[in-house]
């Protein structure tokens, strides 16, 4: 299979949740920045703005927040940085979800790329308005009314080993039209196996469900 560094930071970048107190340098963090505004957004209206946190008590005010949202709040706010991913929604009120997610996206691969460790919480809601952490961490970090938080980026030196894993490609591919056959077409990929030794319970360990046992559209 083609491989080159890109397409292994793709494949290798991983959800950690606990990090160690190990530094990120300015330098890095730029880097990552630099790759997030690459990121495309719809009519490139580019209506990011990205708060960087290092500061010890905003973290843990930040990690607090979290807890509304996620269980593996307080391993996240060990991160030195954490990203607040938000954009101006009125820039383009149909795509800006799509506009922070890729960007979201960007700062993680890049991170990868560095050798560093990262993960993504989940912020946004689909409501006209900011729910109640969307609200505290918009007011923690000063953001205008007129932004909307996508996600919250923490960035460090990983503390354990990735775990998820995927469902295989051939489940995924269809070939000018959908089938429930896997494609034949593609090779069977490396897996590694799946666990939840990272106490990540729902958010990681679900992670491969083959598609026949699935609920809904899959059943
Ligand atoms: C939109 C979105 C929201 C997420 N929210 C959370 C979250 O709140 N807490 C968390 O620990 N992980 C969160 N994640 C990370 C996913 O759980 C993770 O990407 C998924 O389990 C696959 O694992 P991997 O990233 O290690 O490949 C989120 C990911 C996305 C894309």
């Amino acid at each position: 299979m083609i491989d080159n560094d890109t397409l292994s930071a793709i494949r290798n970048r991983r959800s950690i949740r606990n990090f160690t107190s190990e530094p990120v340098t300015d330098e890095q963090v730029e880097a990552i920045l630099e790759a997030a505004r690459w990121a495309p957004s719809a009519r490139n209206s580019q209506p990011w703005d990205f708060v960087v946190v290092r500061d010890d008590d905003r973290r843990s005010d930040l990690g607090r927040i979290l807890k509304g949202v996620t269980f593996s709040w307080a391993g996240l706010a060990a991160a030195p940085v954490m990203i607040v991913v938000s954009v101006d929604h009125t820039a383009d009120p149909a795509h800006f979800v799509e506009d922070g997610a890729v960007a979201a996206q960007n700062l993680c691969l890049a991170a990868q790329s560095l050798g560093l460790a990262s993960s993504w919480a989940g912020i946004f809601s689909h409501r006209r308005t900011r729910n109640r952490a969307e609200t505290a961490i918009a007011d923690l970090v000063g953001l205008p009314g007129t932004h909307r938080v996508i996600a919250v980026v923490p960035i460090g030196v990983g503390k354990n080993e990735p775990t998820t894993t995927r469902r295989p490609l051939a489940e995924m591919v269809h070939r000018e039209r959908y089938s429930v056959q896997p494609d034949s077409r593609v090779k069977p990929q490396a897996q590694p196996p799946a666990s939840s030794e990272d106490g990540t319970r729902g958010f990681a360990a679900a992670a491969v469900v083959p598609r026949q046992t699935r609920p809904g559209r899959f059943a």
